[in-house]
């Protein structure tokens, strides 16, 4: 059985005092929770903080991007060092955001996951369709380029480690959800491309998150598609009720 992750993605929201009482309120809400992975990514900013808030606790940190050098001359980034030495284990990689508005590309989604796998931390890596794409049938080739491109050069034992998370750029804050069917059709493909690349035993393994307004209202039927392993969630991430009746229906399964 593939591990359920339930990621919040926080964005660019909450001021660091708020952080921390939106942390302080999921690992009140989740302490009960046994079988679900619950994630959160606060903003650089306030990710110290709500590591101390979390530690100890069964919710993890993650940060929402890292660079792929060890240190030096790149203003405004972070560095994998920083990230472990306040107890991250997780970094998002590749999210439609930073490769709409920043730059990203497939070249540094790669340098990224290298860097992260090799400082032990686990990758969320993100990959997604804008409507157009879909609509214009290049819905496999986008995909498939985004995961090759994602796993160039990483080993079987550190590709056992990553995640992906399938977020149609559509359905992200949009309101818009991924039918079920919609969802579980892509995963499938997802994981087809998955085991192309390391085989089946691997492509099993890993688990595959859906985003893209996932809801209270949503996750359960969501959920309980076969190729569907967890969420990354984003506006319902930001309060503890919508967050935790999320991992409630991960938990249910
Ligand atoms: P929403 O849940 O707000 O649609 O965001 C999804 C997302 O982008 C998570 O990374």
């Amino acid at each position: 059985m593939r591990q359920y992750i339930i990621a919040g993605n926080w964005k660019m929201n909450k001021t660091v005092s708020e952080s921390v009482t939106l942390a302080q309120g999921i690992v009140a809400a989740v302490k009960n929770i046994k079988k679900t992975e619950v994630v959160i990514a606060p903003t650089f900013l306030a990710a110290a903080k709500v590591a101390d808030v979390v530690k100890g606790t069964n919710v993890k940190l993650a940060l929402q991007d890292i660079h792929w050098k060890d240190q030096g001359a790149f203003t405004g980034k972070i560095s994998v060092d920083m990230a472990k030495e306040i107890g991250a284990e997780y970094i998002i990689i590749g999210h439609s955001e930073q490769r709409q508005y920043f730059h990203e590309t497939e070249e540094t989604v790669n340098l990224k996951v290298k860097k992260t796998l090799s400082a032990g931390l686990k990758p969320i890596i993100c990959i997604g369709e804008t409507l157009e794409q879909r609509n214009g049938g290049k819905l496999e080739s986008v995909l498939r380029t985004q995961i090759v491109g994602a796993y160039k050069d990483i080993s079987v034992e550190d590709a056992l480690k990553s995640v992906i998370a399938y977020e149609p750029v559509w359905a992200i804050g949009t309101g818009v959800v991924a039918t079920d069917e919609q969802a579980q059709d892509t995963q499938a493909f997802v994981r087809s491309v998955v085991k192309e690349i390391y085989g089946e035993k691997v492509s099993e393994a890993i688990s595959i998150q859906y985003g893209g307004s996932m809801k209270p209202d949503n996750a359960a039927g969501l959920l309980a598609q076969k190729d569907i392993d967890g969420g990354l969630i984003g506006g319902a991430a930001l309060k503890p009720d919508t967050f935790f009746a999320i991992i409630a229906a991960a938990e249910a399964r």
